[in-house]
Order: C-alpha cells, then structure tokens, then sequence
C-alpha cells in the first residue's frame, strides 16, 4: 500500500532487524526437551491449565474447529480413567493416530502424575515385584518424566491392562503408529540396548514427547535423550549449531550453557520462527526454522 504524504520522498537504507533472546535459570528447567532421570529430578511441575485429560477432553483440541466428538483411544478397562498429558504433546497425539489409522486400536494407561502418585506407584510396586523390578521399570519419586506430563504409557486393547508393564503390540496399525511416531515430535524413550544410559529397562509401550525435529533426529542417529543432550552440549554453540535439513528447509539447533550465570544474552542477526526449551541440566536449547 502505497501512503501519498506533501513531504519529500525518503530513501530508507536497507535495515537489519535482530532478534534479542534473553533466558535467566529457570528457563532451563521447562520445554520439550527437558531430561528428567535420576540424575536430573524435575524442577518445574506443568501448570495444570497445560494438561488435557486425553481419554475424556479431546474435543478440548479440536477447539474452534469443533466437530462430532470421536474417541480416538479406547478407553481403559481399568480403574484409572483419567490419563492427562500436556496439550501440544496430546495435539501430536491425535494427529499421528489419525495418521497411522490406530483410532480404536490403543489404550492410553498412564500419562501425567503427580510425584505424590509416582511415590503410590513406586511403593505399591516394591511391595508386590520387589526392588529390583520396580528399579527397572519405575522411575523414582521426582524423577519420572511422567511428571512432566510429556510421556504417555500405551497398550493395545485388551480386558485387563498391566498398568506397569503394559502390552503394546507391534502389528499392524500400531505398528504404523510406532514408525510414524518420530514425525510427531516423539521417541521411544527406552529402547532396547540403551538400559546402560537410561538406567531403566526396556519400555516399548513409553513414549516421550520432545517435538519436531529432535525426535526424528534422535531416532535416526539412534540416541536416546541423554546422548542427543550430550551432543548438542558438546558439539554445538551459537556459532556452530547442529544444521536439520528436510525438504529444502534448514533447522539449526543451538545449545546455550547457563551454568554458572544469572542470565545469558543472544543476539541472531535474523528473525526466524524458533522453539526455546531448557535441558534441565543448566542449558538451554533454541531450535530456528530457515527456509535458506
Ligand atoms: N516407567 C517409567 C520409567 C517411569 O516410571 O517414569
Ligand atoms: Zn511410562
């Protein structure tokens, strides 16, 4: 649009907009990609405003696109009905069964708890499988990744659900469902082989959403969170970030170290669409979109 003024026309110099990112430490402790182990005990609960009870508030998302309400999970033959995840992660959710064509083919048994209900499930687990299967298969009390409500359980439907170790079968849809996975912002979380780095055992029904595209890359160079973590830490700066291409688009994922500091300044000589998340071990990691 052109703007008609009695003032003599003017001849802008080209300008160069920068963007200013300013994070303190408890930038660190929120976001997708944030590690929670028994190394790192979570820091930040999720606001409950961020959870949806995804077997009974779907329609929630569909918001304001509403339509007929469709159950995309079976719901659960068991006492546990509500399971609650964070919405981006449940939105992903939705969208990757409807990819896979896995409506109707998956139980949701656990996603969000509480460290108060983590510490019920340590305990009643000890009770009746002792110590060392509840090391194996449950996270300590404050150190579950459940309680960021970014993990979800899965089972296929079945009568009656094993509620710790739950029965995911790889075929057919679901089998879709768990290739597609990665495109959808999650990982398998403990996968087979890597027991030594996870310190927990082999979990094919847990799944971790970390977004779009750390998932893929962690899946294809076979990573698991605390190795993906290590190698942005290690390997990546403001200066030299770690470059995804897909499609002719560039995404340049940058690791920022807080340690030891009160607030850390970046300035990027560019504007692009970004993703900010803390590591929960002092960093934090930006993730830019480029189309160049
Ligand atoms: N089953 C996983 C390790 C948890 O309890 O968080
Ligand atoms: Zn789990």
């Amino acid at each position: 649009m052109a703007i008609l003024t009695d003032r003599p026309s003017t001849v802008f110099a080209a300008q160069t907009v920068y963007e200013h990112l300013s994070f303190t430490p408890k930038d660190t402790v929120c976001g997708n990609l944030v590690l929670v182990n028994r190394q790192h005990p979570i820091k930040n609960d999720p606001p409950s405003h961020d959870l949806i009870d995804i077997n009974n508030q779907q329609h929630d998302l569909l918001v304001p696109h509403q339509g007929s309400f469709v159950n995309l999970l079976s719901h659960l033959a068991h006492p546990v009905e509500e399971v609650p995840l964070q919405k981006q992660a449940a939105t992903m959710l939705f969208s990757l069964i409807k990819k896979s064509g896995s409506a109707g083919t998956l139980t949701a048994v656990s996603g969000y708890r509480s460290y108060q209900e983590q510490l019920t499930v340590w305990n009643e687990t000890v009770s009746k499988e002792g110590a060392s299967f509840a090391e194996k298969y449950v996270a300590y009390p404050g150190c579950s990744e459940h309680q960021t409500g970014l993990a979800i359980d899965l089972a296929g439907t079945a009568p009656s659900i094993d509620y710790i170790c739950p029965d995911l079968p790889r075929i057919g849809a679901i089998s879709t469902f768990c290739r597609l996975a990665p495109q959808f912002g999650f990982i398998l979380r403990y996968p087979e082989g890597k027991e030594e780095v996870t310190q927990i055992g082999y979990e094919p029904w847990h799944f971790r959403y970390v977004g779009f595209p750390h998932s893929i890359i962690m899946t294809d160079r076979k990573m698991v969170l605390e190795e993906y973590l290590e190698m942005l830490e290690t390997e990546t700066s403001p200066l030299k970030p770690f470059t995804y291409t897909q499609d002719g688009a560039h995404i340049d994922i940058i690791h920022l170290s807080m340690k030891n500091r009160q607030t850390v300044d970046i300035d990027f000589s560019d504007v692009l669409p970004h993703t900010i998340s803390g590591t929960n071990k002092s960093g934090i990691v930006i993730t830019r979109f480029r189309r160049r």
